[in-house]
């Protein structure tokens, strides 16, 4: 942890010298999107950001732990769940061999019309602090208008300069590309404040471990997959039976990262499974389904729950809203 800090402030030291600003202070939703839409193109009536993705459905099934350790209504009983498995970014046609994040989307109907929504990512951490380092690299990495194509070294020089953007790929280029979606963790990232059973307030994170074991693909089983495995695999597997993740709340300590989605707490922290996720049918390849018309909202927090100040989760349903209403232009 100590050696992330000095080199975020080494980072920060070298951004003062750099040619874009540090902190434009520039990154609405609006901005965000047209960044998105400039690195990967617009796609008809499809995501800004995990464009490739499928639906699937499944059941939230709360733990007596959960129960016993808040009242809020996500842990009260089993509900049902729309789900969408996907892969980051704005190309539709990107290959599931990438080593671009796998996302995991997940509308919760609780009892009594209360509602939860996770939108997970396959990575414990997202790829930069805040949101104007975020619109930085998005515009780091979009086609030079002279030349229409992106400038590799522009991207780099923007991550040498901006530390925490080189955090996630770090993640993901030793992360293994798993089999299935079925064999993928996910996480997400963002802190929470959880009102617990007594009514005291305290940070946690969220981790979707699968029950099948997480899962990679050796370079020889690699090549001999193409570029759309994924959604085949799920559909296929869950014809033969559901598929599962123990969720876990982990408890930050004093002094650990409340607001900032690129630093990752120790992993000896105190957790508790508090619910089974098991999802039960995917959609064929190319079939659409109920998640396609979705938005997953991050702050669409059953009672008990309530955001961080954590400024990439602030700006993030904002930014889906817009990515929805341009999807249905
Ligand atoms: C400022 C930071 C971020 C921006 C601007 C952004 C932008 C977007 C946009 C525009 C969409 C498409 C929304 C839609 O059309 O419904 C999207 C989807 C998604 N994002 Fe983000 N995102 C950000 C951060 C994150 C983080 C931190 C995570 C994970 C913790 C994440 C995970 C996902 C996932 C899983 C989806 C797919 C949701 C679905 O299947 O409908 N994003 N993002």
């Amino acid at each position: 942890m100590r050696n992330r800090r000095l080199a975020l402030l080494l980072g920060a030291f070298v951004a003062i010298a750099a040619p874009w600003p540090l902190s434009a202070a520039e990154a609405t939703p609006e901005a965000l999107v047209d960044a998105l839409n400039a690195v990967f193109g617009k796609h008809k009536g499809l995501r800004a950001s995990h464009a490739k993705g499928t639906c699937a459905e499944g059941r939230w099934i709360p733990t007596a732990e959960g129960r016993a350790l808040s009242k809020s209504p996500l842990f009260a009983a089993e509900a049902p769940v729309v789900a969408r498995f996907s892969l980051a970014g704005g190309n539709p046609k990107v290959s599931d061999k990438s080593r671009t994040p796998r996302g995991l989307a997940l509308h919760v109907a609780l009892p009594g019309g209360a509602e939860h929504d996770f939108v997970l990512l396959s990575a414990p951490v997202f790829a930069a602090k805040d949101p104007d380092t975020f619109l930085g690299l998005l515009r780091a990495r979009a086609p030079d208008p002279a030349t229409g194509k992106p400038d590799p070294a522009k991207a780099k020089a923007f991550m040498e300069a901006h530390p925490d953007t080189k955090v996630q790929p770090a993640y993901m280029a030793e992360a293994p590309i798993t089999a299935s979606y079925a064999t993928t963790p996910y996480w997400g990232i963002h802190t929470f404040w959880l009102t617990d059973a007594r009514g005291a307030t305290k940070p946690v994170r969220w981790s979707f471990t699968p029950e099948a074991g997480v899962v990679g693909l050796s370079e020889e089983e690699l090549k001999q997959r193409g570029d759309d495995y994924l959604a085949a695999e799920l559909h296929e597997r869950l014809g033969k039976g559901p598929a599962a993740w123990t969720v876990r709340l982990h408890f930050g300590a004093a002094g650990d990262p409340l607001d900032d989605p690129t630093l990752i707490w120790p992993e000896d922290r105190p957790s508790v499974a508090v619910a089974r996720l098991e999802i039960t049918k995917a959609a064929a390849p190319g079939e659409k389904g109920a998640c396609d018309p979705l938005m997953f909202r991050p702050d669409n927090l059953a009672d008990g729950f309530a955001p961080s100040a954590d400024p990439i989760l602030a700006i993030r349903s904002a930014a889906y809203a817009v990515s929805l209403a341009r999807r249905m232009e």
